[in-house]
């Protein structure tokens, strides 16, 4: 899935390739763009061309085909330091022999801003991640956390339209992590900055992103919001790396008033919102959200499709109950509950009926 060119595009690809090898396409037909102060993130598995379309946008690798374009001016044949782009790469590490200060400044020096704004700006900028006491220290002095933090203030020194990131809190704790996360979001929106930025965590990609686009294998496989992402992925490559699922294969049988019905592979017919199959004989994967399950199946209305299941295994976690189930020969369905006042605490071995609604259920290609 692609949009279309537009000429309020901040940040344009345009029918992008990169073979490094002169072979083989590691990203295949890139087409994507950003409006100005949008926070985009590139969402997808190790290898699937993320870190390379992003070093194209920096200037570091040049495009095989096609063309980028920065306020509608193809940046092709642009110099990545005339480009105006922030960096934070998680392994871009600040100078060791240089005072924080002194990192922070050299972005300006090169860019011939002279002394009294430099420091003005090194002020600022320590002072906008909370660093403002640091600049003297010396790198190895500050925690990873804080380290991290002067990488993105030299990133925003220099006030770039545009910021690259490229997993740069992966050497973080959970906490920190998280903690960071919500800086950066709210520091790229307060500032009005273009953000592109790169990850292979779900949640992360999740929380912080106006538009997410998730890769494989060099290609977009769809970009859109998160609630839209994770509530309608178009195909099965998404449904499965964002959230949790719960899949069974089968066959359309036909496809009527809107929904497709499936012969599962497992026995039993199913129905199932039809997002890419088309006709009677499409293989098909059946994928339901475990916390589009229902246990309480009265709660569901008519229509609703119902099993018999037995619990395996109840697992309390707080806000939530995760139980796993055995159904139609396998042992592996998941259901997540709230935990509720009302909300009964299933027993291993304990025969139960679920049930969910049609539209929460897809059908999807065949992996
Ligand atoms: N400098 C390079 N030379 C040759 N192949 C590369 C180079 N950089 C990346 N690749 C290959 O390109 C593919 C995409 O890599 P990359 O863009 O780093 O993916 P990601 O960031 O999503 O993990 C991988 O198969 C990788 O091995
Ligand atoms: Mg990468």
């Amino acid at each position: 899935m692609a949009d279309t060119g537009n000429n309020d595009a901040f940040v344009a690809f345009e029918r992008v390739q990169k073979s490094y090898d002169g072979e083989t396409l590691v990203v295949k037909d890139l087409n994507l763009t950003m409006p100005k102060g949008e926070f985009l993130t590139m969402l997808g598995p190790s290898g699937s061309g993320k870190t390379t379309c992003l070093m194209m946008l920096a200037g570091f690798e040049t495009a095989t085909h096609g063309e980028i374009k920065l306020d509608g001016v193809s940046i092709n044949n642009i110099p990545p330091h005339k480009r105006g782009i922030g960096m934070v790469f998680q392994n871009y590490a600040l100078f060791p022999h240089m005072t924080i200060a002194e990192n922070l400044s050299f972005p300006l020096e090169v860019r011939k801003i002279g002394r009294s704004d430099r420091e003005a700006k090194v002020r600022r900028a320590l002072e906008m991640v909370e660093m403002g006491g640091f600049g003297g220290r010396r790198p190895a002095q500050l925690s990873g956390g804080q380290q991290q933090r002067v990488a993105l203030a030299r990133a925003l020194v220099f006030e770039p339209e545009l910021v690259l990131m490229d997993e740069p809190l992966g050497a973080l704790d959970k906490q920190l992590r998280e903690k960071m996360q919500f800086e950066i979001t709210h520091l790229a929106h307060e500032l009005g900055i273009t953000t592109v930025y790169v990850t292979h965590d779900q949640t992360e990609a999740l929380t912080m992103s106006d538009r997410v686009a998730v890769f494989n294998d060099g290609k977009i496989q769809q970009i859109a919001p998160p609630d839209e992402l994770y509530e309608s992925p178009q195909n099965s490559f998404v449904a499965q790396f964002i959230g949790e699922n719960n899949t069974m294969e089968g066959t359309v049988k036909e496809i009527k008033d809107g929904l497709a019905v499936v012969q599962l592979d497992d026995g039993g017919l199913i129905d199932a919102k039809p997002v890419n199959v088309e006709k009677a004989g499409d293989r098909t994967l059946i994928s339901i959200r475990p916390e589009r399950v229902e246990f309480n199946c009265d709660r569901l209305r008519p229509g609703a499709h119902t099993l018999k299941a037995e619990v395996a295994e109840f697992i309390y976690m707080g806000d939530i109950f995760r139980t796993r189930l055995k159904v139609a020969g396998r042992d592996d369905f998941i259901i997540k509950t709230r935990n509720a006042p009302d909300q009964r605490r299933l027993q291993p071995g304990e025969q139960i009926e679920i049930g969910w609604l049609p539209e929460d259920c897809r059908a999807l290609d065949a992996p």
